[in-house]
């Protein structure tokens, strides 16, 4: 096959950033995807629904003209989270789900929660109304191992979540481990998780190939080879539970290039073609509009999008630096030529029934 077309597919985790650097980022995630999910990771974090609604009118402010793309907004829980503007914020269509970042787990979480027993009434809302939580599983004890923190998590904070709400859907977002996919499969219908085109594509190698690569520096960390391959497995089986998250990142090239540089890989601009890639190499070119376009809003009870996006086996080629307005960001995968390209993307007239 060397032609794709796909229903219009969505993001289910993405950085948009603020100000200039959402003006830079914003059209590479708007061209291709119907909607995303925006991480409410600013700063000050996006902690209400008034602060949400404000954002998303940054959001649709900064979009090309023409371009049809609906961010979905999140809350990022704190300990003094409200639950009844949570509640109110999701009853009027404002927010879609709420994050959980364990405090100082990655970028901005320094409001995150302590102890997820400061947030049980808000889950329990949650729990009543079918609102989703996302979560960033990583403990953050500076005593566990960087590359095991995602498998503690699991054992000692989202096996609890699970049992203890047992009506609250959850995601588990980039997952990275087998541990993760196992815990997803492990659980009903109401567990799923989103994962990236990077943890699809690197281990754990990649950050000190020939030297230390800063932009492959994500968190959670890249991992060992055999975690690569469960990821790849989970995303290609036509499992609904797994769906696309891009976790775009994007940071300014000399916040990367530091001596202590930021975590995060910007793959807005090829994220299409590196997921695209991922199926092909597996065999699964015929699971990925599933992965792509329609397990992620089924998990989220939205329509499924009317548009399409072609993509063809013809060379993508990757600049080594995307810049404007005195930033330059490096994309993923920068420099180098990708198999696939996308040749026509369709907005078509918005969601349709699913
Ligand atoms: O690598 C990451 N970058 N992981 C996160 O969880 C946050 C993100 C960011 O906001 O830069
Ligand atoms: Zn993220």
């Amino acid at each position: 096959m060397n032609q794709l077309k796909i229903r219009r597919p969505d993001d289910w985790h993405v950085h948009l950033r603020d100000g200039a650097m959402l003006a830079q980022v914003l059209d590479h995630t708007a061209r291709q995807f119907g909607r995303a999910i925006v991480m409410p990771n600013l700063v000050p974090p996006v902690t209400t629904t008034a602060l949400a609604e404000a954002y998303r009118g940054r959001i649709l402010a900064r979009l090309a003209p023409g371009r049809t793309f609906t961010p979905l907004m999140t809350a990022y829980l704190t300990d003094g989270t409200d639950p009844a503007d949570i509640a109110a914020g999701f009853e009027r269509g404002v927010l879609t789900a709420c994050k959980l970042y364990p405090a100082h787990a990655t970028t901005n979480s320094a409001h995150g929660v302590t102890d997820v027993w400061a947030i049980h009434r808000v889950l329990e809302r949650m729990e009543k109304i079918g609102m989703p939580l996302l979560v960033h599983g990583e403990v953050t004890e500076p005593a566990v191992d960087i590359f095991d923190r995602e498998a503690v998590f699991l054992e000692r904070v989202m096996s609890g979540i699970a049992r203890d709400f047992p009506g609250l859907k959850l995601v588990c977002e980039h997952i990275t481990t087998e541990a993760a996919v196992a815990f997803v499969l492990g659980h009903g219908d109401r567990v799923a998780a989103t994962i990236t085109p990077h943890h699809l594509q690197f281990s754990r190698n990649a950050i000190f190939q020939g030297g230390i690569r800063p932009h492959m520096y994500c968190l959670p960390i890249l991992k060992r080879e055999k975690h690569r391959l469960a990821l790849r497995q989970a995303a290609t089986s036509g499992n609904p539970k797994f769906f696309l998250g891009t976790d775009t990142a994007p940071h300014a090239v000399e916040t990367k290039e530091h001596a202590c540089g930021c975590a995060g890989v910007f793959n807005a601009p090829v994220a299409l073609e590196s997921y695209v890639t991922v199926f092909d190499e597996e065999h699964a070119l015929d699971r990925f509009e599933g992965f792509a376009s329609e397990h992620g809003a089924r998990f989220h009870g939205l329509s499924l999008n009317e548009g399409t996006v072609t993509l063809v086996r013809e060379p993508t080629v990757v600049p080594e630096r995307i810049a404007a307005d005195g930033i330059a960001v490096v994309p993923y995968h920068a420099g180098t030529t990708l198999p696939w390209r996308i040749v026509e993307a369709k907005a078509g007239a918005g969601a349709a029934a699913g």
